[in-house]
């Protein structure tokens, strides 16, 4: 960290002198000043503490108090006196100073009341940094969770925000936590001050989305009446989110490529090399391998994205979530529509944890939404989730028989494979959505001779 300053203004130079001497061993970093405007000048190049002298040739301390108070209110100052009266202190303290010492001051008792004055700066600087971070709606704690799956990924968002990585790939079905994720690593950077841009690559002709990444020069077509400016600049320091990035035309991937390996580009219709600094963060829900054995993604850029690769787990992998994101919803829609529920029934719970959720959290929120919507007391019961509680289907609705017949071990095999996968491997709940019981699941676990591979 870098030393504190401390500015001291005084008219008579051998007090300016000893100040600085003692200070200087003392570690600090020490400027001067003689008359009150010098003090004012050097105050607005920003210090941390200010030793200022009552008497100054064109103007008084408490004047001088004053004005740097109104230009940085978190300005500490000690007030030195050349007399000592309390009716001053007490001028002193109302105008806002840390404190004030008589003259002639003893060296020690000063070094002392600086490093106390230093010291509140820091815990005030402290307190402000953890209130930033606490009000920032992206911060690390916005994702919810502390199943071993996500306390991973936490730790990998965190890694990488803080890293110098320029790429990074998010995959996870529609509604793991993508958009979320980019949002933390984007804020958990140290790019956080500047520009967070997004798009999403499917939602805008191939034409269009290039002006709109990379820009254009004026006349680049029919329309470009005037020189626009890209995401890539507007982003730059920040971070770009490229969104449902398999989507993305061939033609425009080449060009992404290109960015991401030189760092620069070319406006549409532009002929020079702009260079930005932007991390690249991209998302999809589809498998990019398979996009390009068939040919519809180029390899080199799947590649190049895979460098960092950060896989948001689905919801049923990690089913111990579930009551936490329950808790966290319904306290967020109590807030929204001012409702007051205050418990979510055992057995509610139960089913809601051992549903599957295909639509991922997303699905979760938005059924807790419309029961929130709906419920009158204080309590969410199965009738407030239609959707997750229906039930066990009846077989005969979803299996019909092929023509050609099946093997009934590989279906039993495979049913208890994804009942097991769904629970996250909870027994218990991988019994409940197969209607047997939990020793009938390990009897199969046994029998099929199942292992859990790990997900991630
Ligand atoms: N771990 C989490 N904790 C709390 N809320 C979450 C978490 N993950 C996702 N959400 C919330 O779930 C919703 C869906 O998440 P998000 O939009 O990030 O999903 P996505 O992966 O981008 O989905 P899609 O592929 O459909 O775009 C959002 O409201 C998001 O805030
Ligand atoms: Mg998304």
């Amino acid at each position: 960290m870098a030393k504190p300053t401390i500015l001291v203004v005084d008219d008579e130079q051998l007090i300016r002198w000893s100040l600085n001497d003692r200070l200087t061993q003392e570690g600090y970093r020490v400027v001067e000043a003689q008359t009150a405007a010098q003090a004012l000048e050097k105050h607005r190049e920003g210090v941390d503490l200010v030793l200022l002298d009552y008497r100054l040739p064109d103007g008084d301390g408490l004047t001088v108090l004053k004005k740097m108070k109104e230009a940085d209110a978190d300005t500490l100052v000690i007030l030195l006196t050349a007399f000592s009266s309390v009716d001053m202190a007490v001028e002193a303290m109302k105008g806002g100073a840390y404190h004030y010492a008589n003259k002639p001051f003893n060296l020690d008792e000063i070094a002392l009341l600086v490093e106390k004055a230093l010291e509140t700066t820091r815990l005030r600087r402290e307190v402000r940094t953890l209130r930033a971070t606490q009000a920032q709606p992206y911060s690390l704690d916005r994702i919810v969770g502390d199943s071993p799956a996500i306390a991973q990924l936490k730790a990998l968002l965190k890694k990488i925000a803080a890293s110098p990585a320029s790429t990074v790939l998010l995959t996870g079905e529609s509604g793991t936590g993508k958009d979320l994720a980019a949002k933390v690593l984007h804020y958990a950077s140290d790019r956080a001050a500047r520009p967070f841009m997004n798009i999403t690559c499917s939602a805008l002709p191939e034409a269009l989305l290039e002006s709109e990444l990379f820009g254009h020069e004026r006349g680049a077509f029919t329309d470009a009446r005037q020189q626009k400016r890209g995401l890539f600049e507007m982003a730059d320091g920040g971070t770009l989110f490229l969104d449902e990035i398999g989507e993305m035309v061939p033609g425009l991937q080449a060009k992404l490529l290109r960015f991401l390996e030189e760092k620069t580009f070319k406006r549409v219709g532009g002929a020079a090399d702009i260079r930005v600094d932007v991390r690249v963060v991209a998302a999809t829900n589809r498998n990019l391998e398979d996009e390009v054995k068939h040919g519809r993604f180029r390899e080199d850029l799947y590649y190049r994205l895979n460098v960092l690769p950060i896989a948001l787990p689905p919801l049923r992998a990690r089913a111990d979530d579930i009551p936490r994101l329950v808790h966290y919803f319904v306290d967020n829609y109590n807030d929204e529509f001012r409702k007051r529920v205050r418990r979510v029934a055992p057995e509610t719970m139960k089913r809601l944890q051992t549903y599957g959720w295909p639509g991922n959290i997303r699905e979760l929120r938005n059924a807790i939404e419309r029961a929130m919507l709906l419920s009158e007391g204080d309590e969410l019961t199965d009738a407030d989730f239609p959707l997750a509680t229906g039930a066990p289907m009846r077989l005969g609705d979803a299996v019909q028989l092929p023509a050609h017949g099946i093997d009934l071990e590989q279906l039993e095999r495979s049913l208890v494979v994804q009942a097991l996968e769904r629970s996250g491997w909870n027994q218990t709940r991988a019994a409940t959505l197969l209607g047997v019981n939990r020793d009938q699941i390990r009897y199969r676990i046994e029998k099929f001779k199942l292992e859990r591979v790990p997900s991630n």
